[in-house]
């Protein structure tokens, strides 16, 4: 069923911070979507990305945003551990959604939200950048799917005292970056992750985190359920300028790329069928625009170019990377029954 709405779509922000100014410009560039208000616990912030993309009001309570039925469609770009109770509450108030990422800290909130999502009829699209990325999704057309990958995050030392890696608001350096690299792999895979062996911890900050259970250095191994394999790396150890911060190499028995310098470029080598000679091409196609694709979604009642789906798979990528690390046993992947094809 396409929608009757033909007037631009009423649009609040929450979480007026280093993403939500993205997120204000992503909005303010799109002709569907009329800025209505901005929200932040810091009323400070929310005040001067009012002043600075105008809209209707700024405000320091989200229950106002979720009362005022002329907003119908909430951008959640908050600390982690607010974004299930959030994008929880705003779907409970008919609105659509646009999360950032991770969609949760835990599979269990994650399927809760997918729920609230359906009995809702509302779209909720997460905000995996590199999906976006026009070097990406060029890979993802050429590699089909990917059989042998690696994928990597490596940072220069962070800076501890960033609210990401306390424990209930962020959860560590793995659901702030590495759950890029979750998605990533899930994505050019093409198929269920089943089994996940993996290992770190505290490598780079011995005993130096909120808590035992936050890690800064993985260095895992993935299958999936299509048999084919992965490699995920992330840590602060060190950041190559030859490697850039994120790089990572898909092949698919035939053809392999390379997606660096910050996923704005795909490399790709193809064998000729005859000669076996190779061709390499290095390109960086600009990275798409990302609001337009939620509001074509609810238009047209269609899943949004980036849905729930990889947003659970993503967090139960990490639970299992980090029960594994734990653990020091493999684990197997089982997606939730709401998910897992019937
Ligand atoms: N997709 C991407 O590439 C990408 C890049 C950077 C950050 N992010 C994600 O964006 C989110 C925000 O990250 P950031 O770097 O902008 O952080 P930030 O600290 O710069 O901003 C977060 C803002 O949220 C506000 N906030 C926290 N709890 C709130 C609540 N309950 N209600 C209203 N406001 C609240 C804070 O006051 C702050 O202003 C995180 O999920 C992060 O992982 C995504």
């Amino acid at each position: 069923m396409t929608s009757s709405h033909d007037q631009p779509f009423g649009w609040a922000l929450i979480g007026c911070g280093s993403v939500g100014r993205s997120h204000s410009r992503w909005a303010v560039g799109t002709s569907d979507i009329d800025v209505h208000a901005f929200c932040d616990i810091n009323e400070e912030a929310a005040s001067s990305y009012y002043e600075q993309f105008e809209g209707r009001y700024y405000t320091a309570d989200a229950d106002r945003i979720f009362a005022d039925d002329s907003i119908e469609i909430v951008t959640i770009a908050t600390t982690h551990g607010t974004h299930a109770e959030l994008a929880l509450a705003a779907l409970a108030a008919g609105k659509h959604v646009y999360l950032e990422k991770p969609m949760a800290m835990t599979t269990a909130d994650c399927v809760r939200i997918y729920e609230a999502m359906q009995a809702a009829g509302k779209k909720l699209m997460i905000n995996f950048s590199i999906r976006f990325s026009g070097a990406a999704r060029a890979i993802k057309s050429r590699i089909q799917p990917a059989m042998v990958s690696h994928a990597q995050v490596m940072l220069g030392r962070e800076d501890l005292k960033r609210w990401q890696w306390l424990p209930e608001i962020g959860g560590g350096l793995i659901f702030d970056v590495g759950v890029h690299l979750a998605d990533l792999l899930c994505w050019m895979h093409d198929s269920p992750p089943v089994e996940i062996s993996a290992t770190g911890g505290q490598v780079t900050h011995p005993g130096q985190l909120a808590s035992p259970e936050i890690i800064d250095t993985v260095a895992a191994t993935i299958r999936f359920a299509n048999g084919s394999v992965a490699t995920y790396l992330m840590s602060d150890a060190g950041f190559s300028e030859k490697l850039t911060k994120w790089f990572s190499t898909f092949n698919d028995g035939q053809q392999s790329a390379v997606l660096d310098e910050h996923f704005s470029r795909a490399t790709i080598t193809t064998p000729d069928p005859v000669s076996g000679e190779l061709t390499t091409e290095s390109f960086s196609p600009p990275f798409i625009d990302r609001m337009p694709l939620l509001v074509d979604a609810i238009r047209n009642d269609t899943d949004p170019y980036v849905p729930a789906y990889p947003g659970i798979v993503a967090t139960l990528v990490l639970e299992k990377i980090i029960e594994s690390v734990h653990t020091g046993q493999p684990q197997k992947v089982e997606l939730p029954p709401q998910i897992a094809p019937k």
